[in-house]
């Protein structure tokens, strides 16, 4: 890890370069511009002042010297524009194969879980030279996940699932900060990513303690809070709840005429405000499980619902 003072922190992700680059743009023209302005400030007071034999005569407009002006700083700003909006785009879109991985902020650690079920705090294990993405969660306040070496920080929010990738290139340790203000021990909520190569973070995951498999450990949560009594265990299409089988990712006809994508975001919802987004067909009588399941343990059944994705359909079942 980096310790000694750097005008900038090193570059470990595919980001980092590009950032960088509009970054020292936009610096060079701060500059560039700063140095411009203020030396014409300082020949003008020197070259026009009170007691110079300068003529003076009042300016009425000029033409060339308008269009100037306008035309100059309008490439440059179109240009950051469109520069920084394909950047943006790019770190925005996640791409398709990214090693999933579920991350629980809380006051003040931050909890991390690996699609094998492997667990950790305050240390995160990724593979270099492969799409990381993060769905994030916090179970209290506002926290922030900053990592300067990979030019990514994303709030993490209570309530709402929030999503930030990286891939990182260099193997090797990098600070890990919260960045968002979050209580009294917010500076002590860091931690570090250790980058490993592919093969190195393999036997790395399947190391350690046996993990609880969030998969299994959301079955093992849906027996105990018995969802399966109104929908059914996945397979047959159930009498008082819709089927779960397939669900994840599936456009769902809401009560209220609308339809939605059952994506995480909804499942959870669902699960603590059942009423809030009905789907369609049913009545409201699901109990709510507000305060009753941790993040880690919503992580988990929405882990074991994404698992039924895959089960058949029965004909004739009642679509959700
Ligand atoms: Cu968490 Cu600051």
């Amino acid at each position: 890890m980096d310790t000694g003072f750097r005008i900038h922190p090193e570059q470990a992700s595919t980001a980092a370069p590009q950032v960088d680059a509009l970054y020292f743009f936009l610096l060079g023209v701060s500059i560039f511009f700063t140095v411009l302005i203020a030396g014409l400030i300082v020949y003008f007071a020197i070259r026009f002042r009170q007691s110079a034999k300068t003529t003076r005569r009042p300016m009425e407009g000029n033409m060339a010297l308008e269009i100037t002006w306008i035309v100059v700083p309008l490439v440059i700003v179109t240009m950051i524009f469109f520069w920084s909006m394909s950047m943006y785009y790019d770190m925005s879109r996640i791409p398709e194969d990214a090693l999933e991985i579920h991350v629980v902020a809380k006051q003040w650690m931050w909890k991390f879980q690996h699609p094998l079920g492997r667990r950790e705090i305050d240390t995160l294990h990724v593979p270099a030279g492969r799409a990381v993405k993060l769905t994030m969660i916090s179970q209290d306040v506002i926290h922030s996940f900053f990592v300067p070496a990979f030019r990514v920080k994303q709030d993490v929010l209570p309530g709402r699932y929030s999503r930030t990738w990286f891939e990182a290139t260099e193997p090797g340790e990098y600070h890990l900060f919260c960045a968002e203000y979050c209580g009294t021990s917010h500076s002590q909520m860091i931690g570090r990513v250790v980058v490993m190569p592919q093969a190195e973070y393999q036997t790395w995951l399947a190391g350690g303690p046996k993990p609880d498999e969030p998969q299994a450990a959301g079955e093992a949560l849906f027996a105990r809070l018995r969802c399966g009594g109104c929908h059914g265990d996945g397979r047959e299409a159930p009498k008082r709840g819709p089927l779960l089988a397939g669900v994840f990712e599936r456009r769902v006809p809401l009560q209220s005429g609308t339809t939605v994508t059952a994506d995480e975001d909804y499942l959870r919802q669902s699960i603590l405000r059942p009423d809030a987004r009905l789907v369609a067909g049913f009545e409201p009588m699901m109990p709510s499980y507000q305060g009753q399941l941790g993040e880690e343990e919503m992580n988990d059944l929405i882990a074991y619902l994404k698992s039924l994705g895959h089960a058949a359909v029965p004909a004739g079942a009642n679509q959700p």
